[in-house]
């Protein structure tokens, strides 16, 4: 993991307002939260996404993509379970189950290509920082951010990994990530800036969320051990 980015400037406190104490509105929060979010992805480096090489396969890609799954997977599950708002218990109970059927998705696929996954468990080298950072959050803004975070860098991922699919010319693979993971992707990132707003009500539930943000944005180039070396994509493709 390299030294974190410095934080963006922030959209979210101009004026230094959660220092004061003084809470933004919620609608005024959710919209300076989006605006810093889409910024801040503005700013994450291709390579840091995708770190593709000369001999890099679209299986490396696939195999990385299994272990962002099954975590993806695991975390909304450990937050629908302390979970009491129906809402979002349920928006997490859907996260569960589409991670999993990415994961499927992508294990068939690799089977199509000649190459069998059950050999290998992506849990193998153990949890991902990304994953202990996000598990170690403890209130419902933070997970919610972080979420957010978290589903933006997937967008922008399986993006990069169907332009390089195309590029190999494996159209089958990049129609899977575009046209029937992302539709999901864009539904958890929606979920996740809707709600945000809901739970970050003080001002410092709304710096602890800007945080989280933050934080996992920084965690970008937690790349599943062996993948960069691999040339494979990394990181979260939730
Ligand atoms: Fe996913
Ligand atoms: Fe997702």
């Amino acid at each position: 993991m390299r030294e974190p980015k410095g934080p963006p400037e922030s959209a979210l406190d101009p004026e230094g307002s959660a220092a004061r104490g003084t809470a933004l509105p919620p609608a005024e929060f959710a919209e300076a939260f989006n605006d810093e979010l889409v910024r801040a992805l503005a700013h994450v480096g291709h390579p840091d996404l995708v770190a593709t090489r000369e001999d890099t396969q679209i299986q490396d890609l696939l195999f990385a993509g299994l272990k962002d799954e099954i975590e993806a997977s695991e975390i909304a599950a450990v937050w629908m379970v302390a979970e009491v708002d129906l809402e979002l218990k349920l928006g997490l109970a859907r996260q569960v189950g589409d991670e999993a059927r990415h994961y499927r998705l992508l294990a068939d696929r690799l089977r199509q290509l000649g190459v069998e996954p059950g050999g290998v468990d992506p849990r193998a080298r153990g949890y991902s920082h990304t994953f202990r950072y996000l598990k170690g959050l403890q209130t419902a803004a933070e997970r919610l951010a972080a979420n957010a975070a978290r589903e933006g860098l997937a967008r922008l991922r399986n993006a990069l990994v169907a332009s390089f699919c195309d590029a190999r010319g494996d159209g089958e693979t990049a129609r899977l990530y575009r046209d029937v993971i992302g539709p999901d992707e864009a539904w958890h990132l929606d979920f996740a800036r809707r709600m945000v707003a809901r739970y970050a009500l003080t001002a410092e539930d709304q710096e602890r969320a800007r945080h989280a943000m933050v934080r996992t944005l920084q965690l970008v180039d937690d790349l599943p051990e062996g993948a960069r070396a691999k040339g494979g994509a990394a990181g979260p493709t939730p």
